[in-house]
């Protein structure tokens, strides 16, 4: 039977899922082909949108798109107000493009560090998850993830009732840590990769027959954050020319995808943005990947071959992806939209942050920084052209890397009198701060 509001319809055999109930209990898999990737097809008419896009009524959550969801019934939304970040223009980096590129640009930051539950934008997925799983009265669920997914999904969990066993590889932050283990979800600490702690995950799950999320695709994540494009329109008026983000696994420009799927008979989403994806220097396996096969001229096939990086000891453990499975599919998205993806030095998040701190007044945590170094290095490239508008999905606040987040500091002086305390004028750090970026 179909369910009424929304089902599932498979990528490879067209098959329809009837909803949540028969998707878990086949494991979150086909139950014709075994295939795992399905699309989210809703019932309820497209320009209904519009509605939603246009009314002036205060938008307090994600849950403005109900309708647009893969939830049956209100009472079960857990929600802490996320998806619902302001957008902002951030005039020093217009400024920064104008003086050093000649091009004027309008470029809007999505301030994710601002949502709410925990400051990244895996706070809507995570809303999403604990809802439907609310939905379902299921008590137990497995965690996956580089970190920031982790901490999300432990926070909301916890606040429906729900024990989230949360794997994170060994090199994740200390901070993210803390955060699952103070809602009393369980951590471990796989000693291994990020791949290796997707198996050991997987294994566990396996074992005792307990859900685990659904990676990349998962409809649970995929439906949350394709409302982003959503609060384009609402809050910009329109679909940037380029968005930028630093890649890990894929889920956002997938989920920004998946809105345009959506919604192509609406003439509002006429055009899909350009991607333009960072991934850290130290572990950018899709960057390289995808440089080899620009080389060649994207031959046949280009989109298999990978490399996979196992351990890769970086700097921004978060985005640290060193087998890119999404590959086959990120590659050709984004080269349809004339995108590219390209690595950015993960050396240089700490002064991207204190820019954005010193400009902005800004705190942004590192994945944030390898996407806005994105924008630098795109700049430079010149994959950005004059008169575009810009969209910059920066993804945490620095609450969710605080030793990163004390290495942005740099104004201490040691003193033990009075006379030895010099009188400052804070203009004095402005060309320091920018050096790194003038000289980029
Ligand atoms: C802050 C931040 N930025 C970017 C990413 C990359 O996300 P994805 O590639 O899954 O869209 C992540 C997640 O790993 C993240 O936590
Ligand atoms: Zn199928």
């Amino acid at each position: 039977m179909i369910n009424k509001k929304f089902h599932f319809l498979c990528r490879s055999c067209g098959y329809e899922i009837s909803g949540f109930e028969e998707w878990f209990s086949n494991n979150q898999r086909c139950p014709q082909c075994s295939d795992s990737k399905v699309y989210t097809i809703y019932s309820t008419p497209k320009n209904r949108i519009n509605d939603l896009l246009g009314g002036k009524s205060k938008v307090k959550s994600l849950w403005h798109y109900f309708d647009f969801l893969p939830l049956n019934n209100k009472k079960n939304i857990v929600t802490e107000g996320e998806g619902v970040v302001p957008i902002e223009r951030w005039l020093f980096l217009e400024d920064y493009a104008k003086r050093k590129y000649s091009l004027d640009l309008q470029i809007y930051i999505n301030r994710n560090d601002k949502s709410f539950a925990t400051g990244t934008f895996k706070d809507k997925g995570a809303s999403l998850a604990a809802s439907v799983l609310k939905e379902h009265g299921i008590k137990e669920y497995v965690v996956v993830s580089t970190g920031n997914t982790a901490t999300a999904f432990a926070h909301y969990l916890a606040k429906a009732g729900i024990s989230c066993s949360v794997f994170v590889p060994e090199n994740a932050l200390l901070d993210s840590e803390a955060h699952i283990g103070t809602y009393g979800q369980r951590l471990f600490r796989v000693r291994g990769d990020y791949a290796f702690a997707k198996k050991i995950a997987a294994d566990y799950a396996n074992k005792y027959n307990i859900l685990i999320t659904g990676g990349n695709l998962d409809p649970l994540r995929l439906e949350a954050k394709k409302t982003q494009v959503f609060e384009m329109l609402r809050i910009m008026g329109k679909i940037p020319d380029v968005y930028i983000q630093a890649l890990s696994g894929g889920t956002g420009p997938f989920a920004v995808e998946k809105a345009f799927v959506d919604f192509k008979s609406v003439s509002m989403f006429d055009k899909i943005p350009r991607f333009l994806l960072s991934q850290g220097n130290y572990c950018a396996p899709m960057a390289h990947a995808w440089s080899t096969a620009k080389s060649k001229g994207f031959p046949t096939g280009y989109e298999n071959e990978y490399p996979i990086y196992k351990n890769p000891e970086v700097l921004i453990p978060t985005i640290a992806t060193g087998n890119p499975g999404m590959y086959p599919l990120m590659a050709p998205l984004v080269k349809s939209t004339g995108g590219e993806i390209f690595a950015v030095k993960e050396e240089l998040a700490v002064d991207m942050a204190r820019l954005v701190a010193y400009e902005q007044t800004v705190k942004i945590g590192p994945a944030s920084a390898a996407g806005l170094l994105g924008l630098f290095e795109a700049l430079k490239n010149g994959y950005i052209n004059n008169g575009e508008t810009v969209f910059i999905n920066i993804g945490e606040s620095a609450g969710r890397a605080l030793s990163f987040l004390q290495q942005t500091a740099y104004t201490t002086k040691f003193v033990s009198s009075a006379d030895e305390c010099k009188r400052f004028d804070r203009n004095e750090y402005k060309e320091k701060i920018w050096s790194p970026f003038e000289k980029y």
